[in-house]
């Protein structure tokens, strides 16, 4: 039996279906059983359970040979589901459980570039939530991934395709390494059955690095129209950060990653992981088309 925490998330979502067919036994972790319905139709067990409420995990976790652990607490307007409550305890939390119930092997999603002084919390955390499952003596694979095309691409360009204009958080000239969540969870799949992932962190990036401009145009493209593009000057990022935080922290914490995304080193070279592990790696462009696509 195979536990996925976070079953509701752009990658629990594309990684279940591909482990049911698979023939694994699958259970489907979220706080609200109704959004896994389609998970629930195509197989998988579906069970209530909140990271943090550590009697949930304990109840998910019984039975399970192997944990997906792919939530976090970074998403706006929850203010006590945040990457304190969420990653940092709630990830813990889950480990322990995942411990206590004689769990044979914990697949982590953690961020790219995960360091313990990065000017992002969620970084920090993901960096010492890597550690924690380390010292665990849990077997593990952490996969390190980065920025996600699906939500970037609907940051810059679903706006692109409503009303052809765009705003970009920065200059928008850092360039960045984009994966799709379908990779990401391909890579998840591997991690979970593959004995030579076992004890290893892997990146987890996509074929090329975009600045947020070229991202645009790929969708000034997909749409066939021009788009006015508006940039927030990285000064007034800066200040915003501060303001905003005493009475949206969350909101705070967001404007620091912008920041990070425009001034920070984004990028990747997969060539030695899939040299490894050849996962056919989605573009952008792809993305945008499909994005396209659904619009229509
Ligand atoms: N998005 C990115 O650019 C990015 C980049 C690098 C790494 N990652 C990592 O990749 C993983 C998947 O991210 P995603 O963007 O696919 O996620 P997402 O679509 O934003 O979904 C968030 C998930 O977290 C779950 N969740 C939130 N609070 C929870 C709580 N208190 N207890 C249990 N589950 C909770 C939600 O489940 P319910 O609402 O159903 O309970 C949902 O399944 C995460 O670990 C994330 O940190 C994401």
């Amino acid at each position: 039996m195979i536990l996925v925490v976070g079953a509701t998330s752009r990658v629990g979502k594309e990684a279940i279906p591909t482990l049911l067919a698979h023939g694994h036994t699958v259970r489907a972790m979220t706080r609200t059983p109704e959004k896994a319905e389609t998970l629930r139709q195509l197989g998988a067990e579906v069970v209530q359970g909140d990271l943090r409420d550590p009697d949930s995990l304990a109840r998910a976790c019984t039975g399970v040979e192997k944990v997906l652990a792919a939530a976090h607490g970074f998403n706006p307007g929850q203010a006590d589901n945040n990457p304190h409550t969420v990653d940092d305890v709630g990830n813990h939390n889950l480990i322990d459980a995942a411990k206590a119930a004689g769990v044979d092997h914990f697949v982590f999603i953690s961020i790219l570039d995960a360091t313990p002084d990065s000017p992002m919390e969620l970084i920090r955390i993901k960096y010492a939530t890597e550690q924690y499952l380390k010292a665990s003596g849990l077997s593990y694979t952490i996969l390190r991934a980065a920025a996600f095309m699906e939500f970037w691409g609907a940051m810059v360009g679903e706006p692109i395709l409503k009303n052809h204009k765009t705003t970009i958080f920065g200059s928008g000239n850092n360039p960045i390494n984009f994966v799709s969540a379908a990779d990401v969870a391909a890579f998840a799949v591997i991690a979970l059955e593959e004995a030579s992932a076992r004890n290893q962190t892997i990146n987890v990036g996509g074929p090329e690095n975009l600045t947020l401009n070229q991202v645009a145009a790929l969708f000034e493209k997909a749409s066939g129209q021009p788009a006015k593009k508006s940039h927030v000057p990285l000064p007034m990022m800066r200040m915003m950060r501060v303001v905003v935080k005493p009475f949206n922290p969350m909101l705070s914490l967001q404007i620091t990653g912008g920041i990070v995304m425009d001034t920070e080193n984004q990028t990747c070279d997969m060539s030695a992981t899939l040299q490894r592990y050849p996962v056919k790696l989605h573009h952008m462009a792809e993305v945008a088309q499909q994005m396209v696509e659904s619009a229509n």
